[in-house]
C-alpha cells in the first residue's frame, strides 16, 4: 500500500522565510515612505505571509480581504467569481496584492484586473513563493520572496486539500503528487 502525500521535506525553514519576509517588509517601508497603503489578500492561503509582512512593514498600513471562487474553471477559460468582495473602497487609495502563492498567475491576473477597474492611485503586487515556469499570463510581479521548485509543496498558507496550511516551514510532499493546474496553493 502506497503512503499518503505527507510533509516530508523541508524546503524553506521557518527562519529562512521569517528573514526574507523581513527583508521584503523593509523594502516596501521604504517604497511607501509618507504613503499608506492598503494591502489586500486573496482567502484563505495568503493570510499567514499578510500578517507576517504587514508587521515587517513600518509604515501604517490598511489591510482588505477578497475571496474567489475555486480557480478550476478559470484554467480552462471559465468565469471567476468573488465571494467575498472588499470591505472598503480602493479609490485613490496605494494598492498592494500580498499573496502567497503565483502559479499560473490566472488568480492574480482576474484580481489585478479587477481591482484596476477600481481607479486605485498605484496597484502593485508582492508573492512570497514564485513558480515562474508554471505561468500561463504573464504579469509583472514587483515583490518576489522564493522562487518554487515544481513540486507540490505545503505550509505557511499553502494546503494539501486543506491541510497543512499552519506548518511554520514550507515542506514538499512525499509521494508528490501530480501538480496540476489549479492544484496549488
Ligand atoms: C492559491 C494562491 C493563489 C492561487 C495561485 O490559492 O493563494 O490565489 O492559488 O495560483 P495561480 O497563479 O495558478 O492562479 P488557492 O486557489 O489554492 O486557494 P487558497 O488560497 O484558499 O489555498
Amino acid at each position: 500500500m502506497t503512503a499518503a502525500p505527507h510533509p516530508a521535506e523541508v524546503l524553506f525553514t521557518r527562519e529562512q522565510i521569517r528573514r526574507r519576509v523581513a527583508q521584503l517588509g523593509r523594502r516596501i517601508s521604504t517604497d511607501y515612505a509618507g504613503r499608506e497603503p492598503v494591502l489586500i489578500t486573496v482567502l484563505k492561503g495568503g493570510v499567514f505571509f499578510l500578517a507576517d509582512l504587514a508587521r515587517a512593514i513600518s509604515v501604517p498600513v490598511m489591510l482588505d480581504f477578497m475571496a474567489i471562487s475555486s480557480y478550476g474553471p478559470a484554467v480552462a477559460g471559465g468565469e471567476v467569481r468573488i465571494t467575498k468582495d472588499l470591505d472598503e473602497s480602493i479609490v485613490g487609495r496605494d494598492v498592494l496584492v500580498v499573496e502567497d502563492v503565483i502559479d499560473t498567475g490566472l488568480t492574480l491576473g482576474y484580481i489585478a484586473h479587477s481591482l484596476e477597474s477600481r481607479r486605485p492611485a498605484s496597484l502593485k503586487i508582492c508573492i512570497l513563493f514564485d513558480r515562474p515556469r508554471r505561468r500561463l499570463l504573464d504579469l509583472p510581479v514587483d515583490y518576489v520572496g522564493f522562487e518554487l521548485p515544481d513540486r507540490f509543496v505545503v505550509g505557511y498558507g499553502l494546503d494539501w486539500h486543506g491541510r497543512y496550511r499552519n506548518l511554520p516551514h514550507v515542506a514538499a510532499l512525499v509521494p508528490d503528487p501530480v501538480l496540476s493546474a489549479g492544484d496549488q496553493g
